[in-house]
């Protein structure tokens, strides 16, 4: 058995922008999906889920993953996630030329599904990590990344941007604009997310933001302008000491930037009342500043800070179903066999 884990992520900056070639810097956290895959003899898959859905499913089915039968899932988002676990053995079949390679696969997960953490990403990176391993085909992390982004590209009908691939298989904080994706140096940035439990459609906001864009020329500006703030925050953190604590100066610029960016999130219209509701329950709590993170519409935000107030005031806050905690985490795609 071959198992791999990689990480999910936050956005600090730059969601929705990426996609009309703004610059972004998603950041790893320490929330893992873990895949665990054994060859099988046949050319079956057999998929088992844990912690994906409250009661978790297994389906089987054969040959090409294109065949797959209506899964038997508790819900739509399983059934989707399902979409991504074919993906990533259609990727892993490729690397290693083996068209016919069968497999029992076990997914586990501590990301929530389709809130903005990168769910997606993390289950196709570590997919495709463990499955090529699995066929003696190992690949370096930023294969994994460019193969799990042709996944993403394939389920999400070309509505991907490389953000999420990216930062799960390379992990740490990175910054993507169109194809050109790199790590960059950051101090410890202390996140905590809040969830409420649902969960956003990433292609109708992508689409939402689309129309909005062509029909108000000013929406374009919006879009602009979030680059801007990148820009901006990319050269704080270029400033600062790689791996230390930030100072309490950096920490209150880069919050007073994520609340900025989420105020033009809001106007692009892909917060909800209930991500605003969490990003005001943060500020109130004395966070240096909170966003809604990801495609928005439901889902998480994310604050910076580093005392348990922000947590606590989130628990407290009817919208919010779980506060916790995510630190950056400095590794990416990782072997856990
Ligand atoms: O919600 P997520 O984690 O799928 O993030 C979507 C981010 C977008 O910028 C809206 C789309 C993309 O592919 O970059």
């Amino acid at each position: 058995m071959t198992v791999s884990s990689a990480p999910g992520k936050v956005y600090l900056f730059g969601e929705h922008a990426v996609v009309y070639g703004e610059p972004a810097i998603p950041c790893a956290i320490e929330r893992r999906a873990t895949v665990a895959v054994d060859e099988r003899d046949d050319d079956h898959i057999r998929v088992e889920a844990r912690d994906l859905s409250l009661d978790g499913f297994t389906v089987e089915y054969a040959g090409d993953t294109d065949g797959r039968p209506d899964v038997d899932a508790p819900t739509e988002l399983v059934d989707a996630a399902m979409g991504y676990v074919d993906a990533a053995v259609e990727q892993a079949r490729d690397a290693a030329d083996a068209p016919a390679a069968g497999f029992d696969i076990r997914v586990e997960s501590e990301i929530p599904l389709g809130a903005g953490l990168g769910s997606s990403a993390a289950v196709v990176v570590a997919g495709i990590d463990a499955a090529t391993r699995e066929l003696g085909a190992a690949l370096a992390p930023e294969a994994v990344a460019d193969r799990a982004y042709r996944a993403e590209y394939a389920v999400q009908d070309g509505q991907a941007s490389r953000a999420d691939t990216f930062c799960s298989a390379m992990g740490g904080a990175v910054r993507v604009e169109g194809d050109d994706c790199g790590r960059i140096a950051t101090p410890n940035l202390p996140f905590v997310v809040g969830f409420d439990g649902s969960a956003g459609d990433t292609g109708e906001l992508v689409a939402g933001v689309r129309s909005l864009r062509e029909e108000y020329g000013f929406a374009a500006d919006t879009v602009g302008n979030i680059g801007d703030i990148v820009r901006h925050g990319e050269s704080l953190l270029a400033d600062a000491d790689p791996g230390a604590e930030p100072t309490p100066d950096l920490l209150a610029e880069l919050g007073r930037l994520m609340d900025f960016d989420h105020g033009l999130l809001e106007a692009l219209g892909v917060s909800s009342r209930t991500l605003d509701s969490m990003v005001w329950a943060a500020r109130e709590a004395g966070a240096h500043g909170a966003k809604l993170t990801g495609a928005g519409g439901g889902g998480c935000i994310v604050a910076l800070d580093r005392t348990p107030e922000t947590r606590t005031a989130l628990r407290y806050t009817a919208e919010c179903r779980d506060a916790f905690r995510a630190e950056l985490d400095r590794e990416g795609v990782r072997t856990e066999d």
